[in-house]
Formats: structure tokens, sequence, C-alpha cells
């Protein structure tokens, strides 16, 4: 089944789309990466997805406009590539609220899976963090059952760490692939990726830039020590799993408290990049400190794996791990994130649960995502 993944995360830098031909029954699925697009938001709908997640408010019938408007880009992207069976859409998440204390989950995702089945005629599965939050589960990660399926070693303890605007890891125990996955696979957001970096990146450019290309700017300066031990103390660090965050946590409001912490230590801009970059290396390591072993080996994913300082930071706090991204072992590792939405698609189309309860905390195996058939979708035509 050809099988379409449309992926755009915390980042908000632009959507994937990832054209996988997938094959197999259950957890035992293959793929074939046929073609991929990274196509661009327009600019003014990127400035009020960051907005939104910044926390402005909007009015209803903004949330509308804007979810249109995101669905129409998911769907420009997804038609750059061949015609599809199946579109897998992510969606773009302008709110993330973890399940506490007896309270549901919250995870709202725009870019109406309707839409893109109308725009796209082809049956598009949309909403994949609903069930699993339903089911009293943070909603996230999705993606471990998909590295377990695909990444898993017979041999070795592998962490396969996504890093985007959030990063997050999935362990994963030796399994030869066959059956249903080990029961200790686990995964969960490990804090930010890419997201407060970026935010520094924009303040210092003033909008000029969105991201340090390769890590450069930050390896002009000098990590500091005493604020990444102080920024460590957050709560969330020591939460124990399953756990995930966002933008509501570590977004703009925490990056300019982090930057006046600095500033009162008269860091430099530079000083003050290697040090984030230095404290989100540190956070990644530190959950690996909770897992019941450190890894044998360490597969980066995700636009951070291009952050050469920050790799360096990850080699600098793991010396004996070998440090590699997910291309080394045939995913490419810019598009793992929508080639795993493809298959987490697959997945619901032939009704195969996508969650895993020892990763998201759910109360029971869901079925991930809405099916929306491309007949419902004329019904839309107004549209
Ligand atoms: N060459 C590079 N050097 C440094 N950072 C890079 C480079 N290329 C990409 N990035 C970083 O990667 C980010 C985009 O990564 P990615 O698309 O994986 O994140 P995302 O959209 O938040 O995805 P997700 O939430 O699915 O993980 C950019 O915002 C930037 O910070
Ligand atoms: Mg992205």
């Amino acid at each position: 089944m050809k099988v379409i993944g449309l992926m755009s995360g915390t980042s908000v830098d632009g959507i994937d789309a990832a054209l996988v031909e997938v094959t197999g029954t259950g957890y035992d699925v293959h793929f074939e990466l046929l073609a991929t697009h990274t196509a661009e938001y327009p600019m003014e709908l990127r400035e009020r997805i960051l907005a939104v997640c910044g926390g402005t408010p909007l009015t209803m019938a903004n949330i509308a406009d804007m979810d249109d408007g995101i669905a129409i880009a998911f769907a420009r992207a997804a038609n750059q590539l061949e015609a599809a069976d199946l579109i897998a859409s992510h969606g773009q998440t302008i709110f993330h609220r973890p399940p506490v204390a007896g309270q549901l989950g919250y995870s709202w995702q725009l870019g109406r899976g309707a839409l893109i089945a109308k725009l796209t005629q082809t049956p598009t599965v949309s909403n994949f963090r609903d069930a699993d939050i339903a089911a009293n589960g943070q909603g996230a990660p999705l993606v471990p059952p998909v590295d377990a399926s695909l990444l898993s070693h017979p041999q070795r303890h592998r962490c396969v760490q996504n890093i985007g605007g959030i990063g997050n890891l999935t362990y994963l125990p030796p399994w030869d692939r066959t059956g249903t996955p080990p029961p200790d696979i686990v995964g969960w957001d490990t804090g930010p990726g890419n997201a407060l970096i970026d935010w520094a990146v924009c303040l210092f450019s003033l909008g000029e830039l969105t991201y340090d290309h390769n890590g450069d700017w930050a390896a002009q300066g000098t990590p500091c020590q005493a604020l990444i031990d102080r920024w460590l103390t957050q709560p969330f660090f020591k939460q124990p799993p399953p756990k995930s965050t966002g933008r509501e946590l570590f977004g703009a409001d925490y990056g300019q408290r982090c930057w006046q912490e600095a500033q009162a230590l008269d860091l430099s801009q530079a000083d003050f990049l290697a040090t984030l970059t230095a404290f989100t290396a540190e956070t990644i390591v530190d959950s690996y400190r909770q897992l019941p072993r450190l890894p044998d080996e360490v597969l980066l994913c995700g636009g951070g794996s291009c952050n050469r300082y920050l790799r360096s930071q990850l080699q600098t706090k793991l010396p004996n791990t070998p440090i590699v991204t997910t291309d080394d072992v045939g995913l490419d590792s810019s598009f793992k994130e929508a080639i795993a939405f493809a298959i987490l698609g697959y997945w619901r189309w032939h009704q195969h649960p996508g969650n895993l309860m020892a990763v998201t905390g759910a109360s029971q195996p869901c079925l991930l995502g809405h099916i929306h058939s491309v007949s419902d979708a004329t019904a839309i035509k107004r549209l």
C-alpha cells in the first residue's frame, strides 16, 4: 500500500511529506521510501501558528481559518508527491496538555483530515493522539512502536533520539522483531530539542535566522554549568515517565527567563547559545540515566541531529556510546517522523493498535486516528 505521511512538528519549520510503500502485518511491517518533499508554510500562517502556540488568544473564527489554512498547506505538500492509497496526517499541534492528577490530557492538532481528503482525493487519517488521551494516555510519544518495528536490533540496546522542537527518546531493548514488541520498550519526551535554541537565534538575529546552522554560533561560546545545573531542577526532568511536553512549557516565556538569568551572569549571546545547547544535551543524557541501562548505541533523527555542536555535547556526555543517525541504519533521519506517521496510518487502516501502553500510559491498546474517506470529504465540497 502506498502511504503519504505528513508531519509538521513543534519547530513549525515546514511540512515534511514522505511517500512510502508499506507492506507487512502488524509489527512485522516493512517500508520503502519512494519520495519526499518539504513544503514551507506561508510566512503569515507560520507566524499565526507560533503566536497561538505562544498563548495568543484566538476567536473561534480565527481557529477555523487556521484549521483550513493548515489543511490546505498539508494537502499541497501531499499533492507534490505521486498519488497514494492513503494519507496519514499528524497535523500541526497548537496545544498539548499532558494528563495531570486524574485530569485527562488534551492535545489539539489543526489541519482537518476531511479537507485534506477532499483536496487530495485520498482517504486521510488524522487526529492520531485523541484515542490514547481518552484512554488516560499522554497521547505522546506515538513513534516508539514504529521505532521498535523498524530499528530494533537482535542483540543491542538502542536509544532512538528524535531532536525536533521537543526531544523524545525510544529505548529499544534487544528484539528480533518477531511476535509482539518486548514489554520493556519505553519512550518519553526528554524536554527541549531545538525549541529554545531556535527561539534564542531568532531573538539575537532580530528574526533574520530561525536556527543555529550546524551549531556554529553556539560553538563560539562556552557553556555555563551553573545555569545548566539550575535549569535541570525544573520538575519536568525529575518527573517519572510516562511524560510528554511541548511549547507550553519550553516556549518563549521559558527562553526569556533563561536569557534573563544568563544576562545576570554577563553571558554573551554565543555563551548563552552554548549553554542552551549543552543543557539540551544534558536533558537527553539525563533521561538515559533513568533507563534500566545505558544504551549500546544512540540513533539520532530530526533536524537537531544536524547540529554538530549538540552532537559533540552528547558525545562528550556519553563518551563510550557510539552516536550515529538513523541514516546509518537505512532510515532517512530528516523524514523519519513523516515515515513513522505513514506506518501509524497503515496500522489504523488495517485496524492494528498504534499505541504502546508502557510508553503513553494509556489503559488500553487503541486504534489511533480518524479515517476520513473521500466520499465523506465530498460532502464539504463548498470548501
Ligand atoms: N543544519 C542544521 N543545524 C542545526 N539545526 C538544524 C539544522 N537543520 C535543522 N535544524 C533544526 O531542526 C529543526 C527542525 O527539525 P524537525 O523538523 O525535526 O523538528 P520538528 O518539526 O519540531 O519535528 P518533530 O516535532 O516531529 O520532531 C529546525 O527548527 C532547526 O532547529
Ligand atoms: Mg519539522
